[in-house]
């Protein structure tokens, strides 16, 4: 089975995610080990704590590093992108697009972890609307189930951490989601290399059976189209 991993913290010294190349190696071979083929990285990225330019100049440091350190050592397609948390008039915000995947137009945003607000939603629904942005909603498997049924009714799409799924809870608030194909893309979420964190990827993985996990994979491809690869450059 090849998997993508469309939200991971793998780039190291980007965030709390990897503070060594070394853990970035690490995760990566696990991930590899796992069935990954193709991961996105994604980096926090807190509007409010810094500028889009900013944090294009310290992920493209990270991302330079991890590429030394793999060099021809890995067959992973690494896309590098970010994990966009929402605020208010986000939808202002200049070059904002420059934080989807690079080369796509998929942003990877997070909903704050407080119940949703008017302006949040008000917000997603400026962003949903764009032509040039496909908003992917972050690990929807950790809101509660009012507000990402709120949240769904918006022209966007969902991502979900696998190992959520091995939560029998979780897995039923998600089905109607998964079944009309809103589900576009799982993610492992990764914070430095725990074994056991791949143990509840791949077991969360099984809860979907083959199939499931195929059509989110095929969405997934599509929504990665155009999208670099870090080992190419
Ligand atoms: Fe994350």
């Amino acid at each position: 089975m090849r998997r993508i991993d469309f939200h991971s913290h793998v780039l190291p010294g980007a965030d709390h995610g990897s503070n060594a190349v070394e853990t970035s190696v690490e995760q990566i071979a696990l991930l590899n080990t796992a069935g990954v083929t193709r991961l996105v990285a994604t980096p926090h990225f807190y509007p409010e704590e810094c500028s889009v330019a900013s944090f294009f100049e310290k992920r493209a440091r990270c991302a330079d590093a991890l590429r030394d350190a793999l060099a021809q050592k890995t067959q992973m397609k690494i896309h590098l992108g970010a994990e966009v948390l929402v605020c208010p008039k986000m939808e202002e915000m200049a070059d904002l697009e420059r934080l989807c995947i690079e080369g796509t137009g998929t942003m990877l945003l997070e909903m704050p972890l407080t119940r949703l607000s008017t302006q949040i939603l008000y917000t997603l629904e400026a962003l949903a609307r764009r032509k040039d942005l496909r908003i992917v909603l972050a690990h929807i498997d950790r809101y509660h189930a009012d507000d990402v049924r709120d949240v769904m009714l918006l022209p966007l799409w969902a991502q979900v951490n696998a190992k959520s799924l091995c939560s029998r809870a979780v897995r039923k608030s998600l089905t109607p989601y998964f079944e009309a194909g809103r589900v576009v893309a799982l993610g492992s979420d990764l914070h430095l290399a725990q074994k056991a964190d791949i143990k509840q990827y791949l077991k969360g993985l099984s809860k979907l059976g083959e199939d499931g996990e195929q059509r989110v994979y095929e969405y997934s491809q599509v929504l990665l189209e155009g999208a670099c690869n870090l080992l190419d450059e």
